[in-house]
């Protein structure tokens, strides 16, 4: 091991405590121990450790204090708890407040150390992807642009790109996908920085005011024309303009606009001087303006004038694994604009995040995110804070209610339901492929392969 891992094993009965003490030893860990919920709180308060084995019941404090206590104190820990009453109510209660797993008393110790080793594989995969975005970061300056997904890096690889030059830049992507952002970006990061930045929303502007907005006009071009007024362009010169909703652009400004863009000059409406324009364009739009070129209703030549160099923003549900950065970014955020202390989300409740689908896409994430705390005084989300459309029908919750009863206090036929419940759910949004259920399970391969054939013996 290069590096030593550190685990606390927290155990009020003696015998039991220096058992585990001993085996994790043996295993390479550096291992503390603590006999009671209070002493292994100063622990974790002044030491880091990657993995916690807690026993559930404890003399002065219930595993389930100490496991949220730990996500305040040290949210990256995953902490494993024991139990040794038959109680499948409070195992299951830990596995949703974000423990990583359970085991049952008698320990089996291959057991254990095979969920210890899931734990720091799960643990080191998260700091990969922390260590990945800081890179990308730091080279590029997108630092409010969040994405570590494939999808998102080809699109960060584009954008430093785009910095360097100053053609038409056509951003398309779906309602919410980030497309505003990223053309502010563009703009911050590029060498017209310290010039204006003027977005314009077509869409949000009435059509008989948008001529003169966009190319301004002289006193009395026409009705209430009472002093002259340059147009954004004007105002966007040696700048950027960032032409948003562009598809909703009327075809007789569709007309102007491309003469503007194509002389780089413009005339202000009711004037017949022209003005020397110097403007980077960046146009955005959630239409398909390829189909609305065939149609006749957007015109082809301005189609490719705009769109020297296309962008385009994956939808949410196309990068899952972005949901977990996105998340923590917006509860940072939340947090700090309401002046509470920082925010987490439980395990169970990330996960319910990471299987919806999104259409509204990241600013439907944002404004959950926003939501959620304003109606919790908590400093944890909790599957309890997730509106139940999002939860679907499908959650673990239900999985549980329906399961419990059949089974009464019955631990292993219960757990296997539920194990059955959420691989069937995982296969699904995963389209049956098992290398991705097992990752929106946060277990490898091999072991979802393990457990589903064990559950179909044991059906
Ligand atoms: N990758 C991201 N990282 C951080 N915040 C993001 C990201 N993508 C989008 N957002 C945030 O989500 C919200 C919506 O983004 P934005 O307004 O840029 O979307 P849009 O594509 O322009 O949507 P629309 O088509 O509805 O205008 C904003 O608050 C933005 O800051
Ligand atoms: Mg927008």
């Amino acid at each position: 091991m290069d590096e030593t891992i550190k685990i606390l094993v927290i155990d009020d009965d003696d015998s039991g405590r220096e058992a585990l003490t001993m085996l994790l030893k043996s295993a390479g860990y550096e291992v503390t121990s603590a006999a009671t919920g209070e002493s292994a709180l100063d622990l974790i308060e002044r030491g880091h450790y990657q993995v916690i084995v807690s026993d559930l019941f404890l003399p002065d404090k219930s595993g389930l204090d100490i496991l949220q206590n730990v996500q305040k104190i040290s949210p990256s820990t995953e902490v494993i708890v024991v139990t040794g009453h038959a109680s499948a109510q409070t195992a299951v209660r830990a596995m949703k407040e974000g423990a990583f797993d359970y085991i049952t008393k008698p320990i089996d110790f291959d057991e254990l150390k095979i969920v210890v080793s899931k734990a720091l594989e799960k643990q080191k995969l998260l700091s990969e992807n922390m260590y990945l975005r800081r890179q990308l970061q730091g080279r590029f300056e997108f630092s409010n642009i969040i994405g570590t997904s494939p999808a998102m890096n080809l699109v960060f690889e584009r954008m430093s790109r785009i910095v360097k030059s100053d053609s038409s830049v056509l951003v398309t992507g779906e309602s919410g996908t980030g497309k505003e952002l990223v053309a502010r970006a563009l703009h911050y990061n590029g060498t017209r920085r310290d010039r204006p930045f003027i977005a314009v929303n077509c869409s949000a502007i009435p059509e008989a005011l948008l001529e003169s907005e966009l190319f301004g006009h002289v006193r009395g071009a026409f009705t209430g024309a009472v002093k002259d007024k340059p147009g954004k362009f004007e105002t966007a010169n040696h700048g950027t303009i960032f032409l948003d909703e562009i598809g909703t652009l009327p075809l007789h400004l569709q007309a102007k606009l491309l003469r503007v863009l194509q002389e780089h000059e413009v005339e202000r409406v009711g004037s017949n001087k022209t003005v020397k324009l110097h403007v980077r364009v960046i146009s955005a739009t959630n239409s398909d303006l390829e189909y609305m070129v065939k149609c006749g209703v957007f015109r082809e030549d301005l189609y490719y004038r705009l769109n020297v160099i296309p962008l385009h923003l994956p939808p949410l549900r196309e990068r899952q694994q972005d949901i977990v950065y996105l998340t923590t970014f917006f509860l940072e955020k939340q947090c700090r604009l309401m002046g509470r202390t920082p925010c987490s989300i439980s395990k169970q409740a990330l996960e319910v995040l990471e299987l919806y689908s999104w259409p509204g896409n990241v600013r439907e994430l944002e404004n959950l995110i926003e939501r959620m705390i304003v109606l919790t005084d908590a400093t944890v989300i909790t599957l309890d804070d997730v509106p139940a459309k999002i939860v679907g029908e499908k959650s673990a919750d239900e999985a549980l209610s329906v399961t419990m009863p059949n089974h009464g206090l019955d631990l292993v036929a219960t757990i296997s339901r539920i194990e059955q419940s959420l691989i069937d759910q995982a296969l699904e949004s995963a389209g049956g492929v098992r290398a991705r259920a097992a990752a929106l399970l946060g277990i490898n391969r091999t072991t979802l392969v393990e457990k589903i054939k064990r559950l179909k013996i044991e059906k």
